[in-house]
């Protein structure tokens, strides 16, 4: 492959796709929701899951006072909720009313739960620490939502059900197409 090299990479969205999840927050009652493209499964045990938020958003404030968090992932579907959370500041108002975003009520922390989401983490926080722009808080997942019927036993997502929700930068949103799934076993291929 033929390639050309930046030494400067500026905002660097050469990596994406990326799935777009909403995280979410209450802070004694004063609740919100934002859009993440730079969120990670860290740990299985115990298990964590981080998330990378700029300090500067409001949700940041919020998520420092209250120590938790939830990520919630909706299908392609309803990107644009990804678009509308991610694009206001809930500072200035209040995005679940304003965008109509309905609720399922958490088991272990206060944070909302979005209705549309096909699964969603609770997490308590354990960690933030601020590097550059952005700060990468851990938190312990202390619960997970699961849509009925959208799982495989495996715990797979059946994507002939769900379409995720991927962000692949510059406002622009695609999925997965259910044709392009193959099966490599590791095994078998890490002997080659
Ligand atoms: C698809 C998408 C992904 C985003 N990913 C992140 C992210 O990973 N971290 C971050 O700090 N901001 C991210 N943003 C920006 C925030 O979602 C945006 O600034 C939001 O308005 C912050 O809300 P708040 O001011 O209510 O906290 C993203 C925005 C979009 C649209």
């Amino acid at each position: 492959m033929l390639k050309v090299v930046a030494e400067h990479p500026g905002a660097f969205y050469q990596h994406y796709p990326r799935v777009a999840a909403i995280v979410t927050v209450n802070s004694s009652g004063r609740k919100n929701a934002m859009a993440v493209a730079w969120h990670s499964s860290v740990s299985f045990k115990p298990p964590l899951y981080g998330i990378s938020i700029a300090p500067k958003r409001y949700t940041y404030q919020l998520i420092s006072e209250s120590k938790q968090f939830g990520v919630n992932f909706v299908p392609y579907e309803r990107a644009e909720t990804i678009a509308a959370v991610g694009g206001s500041n809930g500072g200035v108002i209040n995005k679940f009313s304003e965008f109509n975003i309905a609720e399922d009520k958490p088991v272990k922390t206060e944070v909302p739960i979005l209705k549309d989401a096909y699964t969603a983490y609770e997490c308590k926080v354990i960690e933030n620490k601020v590097y550059g722009d952005h700060a990468w808080i851990i938190g312990e997942i202390v619960a997970v939502h699961m849509a009925e019927n959208v799982f495989q036993e495996n715990g797979m997502l059946d994507l002939s059900l769900i379409r995720p929700a991927l962000y692949i930068g510059g406002e622009t949103y695609c999925s997965t197409d259910k044709s392009t799934v193959k099966f490599l076993d590791r095994e078998k291929y890490g002997k080659k």
